[in-house]
């Protein structure tokens, strides 16, 4: 029984924190969910769990920790992977780790989306396999970016970094979300459009939605139908956002250019032919995957679990009817 469970080890400073907050702190493993089993093994009589994106945290979960917990921290700032209303039923506070990762998160879509544009790993490997045998004129060609339309679907924090970043490339751009941004559009020139419109409109279509009911496969066959035959897609949200198998079939039949990914539906499987493609680029979920916002994510992650412990409400609360609730009660 320990008070703080941490199911995968936190880069500094996550863990002297934790260890700042209690004797008692349990990690589970060192660089992978360690699983539901050894989670739900660790978590009896625990005040603070701290759980990484791939860790499943649902009912079963908070009902064998028992009513000793207080706080579920994720060292995320997706939270589709936590049951968050079983959480306020249960009087749990739930944190995620907005904000710091916004800019690397939006600097990994420009990774995608200029490999993508510019057949920067078929180039790589040419060069590498001894295949480059000298400039040519009808070598590689990929596609300019200036002067082109930038779709950012779901305009919170990342996706407006990302529209700003965009701008820079001279691009134009347009948005789809539920609703408007005014200082955003103010900034960048951004035009609000309806998502069929902004998928008609848009050379690049980059998704930044959060998981859930209303945005599993929210891009599927008859989406991507409606994008250009040249659009590239950009995916570093969650993998479910997207139907996998249509995007596959999409690409394989010419109905869209080209995709980035960084995140997949069943993550860490790809869907069948998606790896054989090449007018895809495949990153590992590395959106976050700096050494300045792996330790501000651990710092933000540590401080909430010792705001809940110490009874002070966490900046990053998912789920404030938990405090409203306390506070009454
Ligand atoms: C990463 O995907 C995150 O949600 O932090
Ligand atoms: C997440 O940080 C978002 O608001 O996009």
């Amino acid at each position: 029984m320990s008070e703080i469970v941490v199911t995968c080890r936190l880069p500094d400073p996550g863990l002297p924190l934790l260890r700042g907050l209690s004797d008692d702190v349990t990690v589970l493993a060192d660089d992978l969910s360690p699983g539901r089993d050894a989670i739900l093994a660790a978590v009896p009589g625990c005040r603070a769990l701290v759980s990484i994106l791939a860790d499943p945290v649902d009912a079963e979960v908070m009902d064998a920790a028992g009513q000793e917990l207080r706080v579920v921290a994720n060292y995320a700032v997706g939270y589709n992977n936590i049951d968050v209303d079983a959480a306020t039923e249960r009087g749990i506070a739930v944190t995620n780790t907005p904000g710091v990762l916004t800019d690397a998160t939006a600097e990994v879509v420009f990774s995608l989306l200029l490999s993508a544009a510019r057949w920067v790993l078929e180039g790589d490997r040419m060069v590498r396999g001894g295949e480059f045998e000298g400039w040519g004129p009808s070598l590689l060609l990929g596609t300019t970016l200036r002067g082109k339309t930038f779709g950012v679907v779901g305009c919170g924090r990342i996706g407006q970094a990302t529209g700003r970043i965009a701008r820079g490339f001279g691009m134009n751009l347009v948005y789809a979300h539920r609703r408007q941004v005014p200082e955003f559009e103010a900034e960048t020139g951004a035009e609000r459009v309806p998502l069929p419109q902004l998928l008609t409109e848009a050379d690049v279509v980059s998704l930044h939605v959060p998981l859930n009911a209303e945005t599993r496969h929210m891009i599927g066959a008859g989406e991507l139908e409606q994008m250009k035959p040249t659009a590239i897609l950009i995916n570093t949200a969650r993998g479910p956002v997207v139907d996998e198998d249509a995007l596959v079939a999409a690409l394989r039949e010419g109905k869209i250019g080209a995709a980035g990914l960084d995140v997949y539906e069943n993550e860490p499987r790809l869907a069948e032919g998606l790896g054989e493609l090449p007018n895809v680029v495949l990153l590992p979920h590395l959106g976050s995957a700096t050494v300045e916002t792996r330790g501000e994510m651990a710092r933000m992650t540590a401080n909430g679990v010792g705001d809940v412990l110490a009874g002070r409400r966490p900046p990053n609360l998912v789920n404030p009817q938990v405090w409203e609730r306390r506070r009454m009660g």
